[in-house]
């Protein structure tokens, strides 16, 4: 693994839920192309890009699910259609705005 200056890591992972990620239909084809879930497939998403992630749950069987990411690998063509979800902007709080990044303080 290449060393970074700066560690990235997500702040919500799976964006807390929002947005309908877990049916999310661009990670859903490729979850089922591999035969894993959408969860799966945003955790392998991180881990490809040496981000660290803490996904939360409070139920045993999704926590289980979200540590079986280790037996298959998106390629060049999945993380192509990932990046096209980017939506240039945060579906939470956008920190990025004046009054959100003052609240912070
Ligand atoms: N977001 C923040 O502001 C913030 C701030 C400080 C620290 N953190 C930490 O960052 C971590 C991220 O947690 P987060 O709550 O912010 O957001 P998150 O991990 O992006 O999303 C958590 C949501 O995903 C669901 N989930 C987890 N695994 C799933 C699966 N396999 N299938 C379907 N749904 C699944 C959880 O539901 P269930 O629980 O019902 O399974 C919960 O609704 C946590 O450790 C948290 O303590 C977050």
């Amino acid at each position: 693994m290449e060393k970074e200056a700066v560690q990235p890591e997500a702040w919500a992972p799976f964006a807390e839920g929002a947005d309908h990620i877990f049916t999310n239909p661009v990670l859903a084809e490729i979850a089922n192309k591999h035969g894993k879930t959408t969860a799966q497939v945003m955790i392998r998403w991180f881990l490809q890009r040496n981000y660290v992630m803490i996904p939360k749950s409070v139920h045993k069987k999704k926590l289980a699910e979200n540590f079986n990411v280790f037996d298959f690998k998106l390629d060049a063509e999945d993380m192509g259609k990932i990046k096209t979800l980017d939506q240039g902007h945060s579906v939470l709080e956008d920190e990025m705005d004046p009054e959100i990044a003052e609240s912070f303080r």
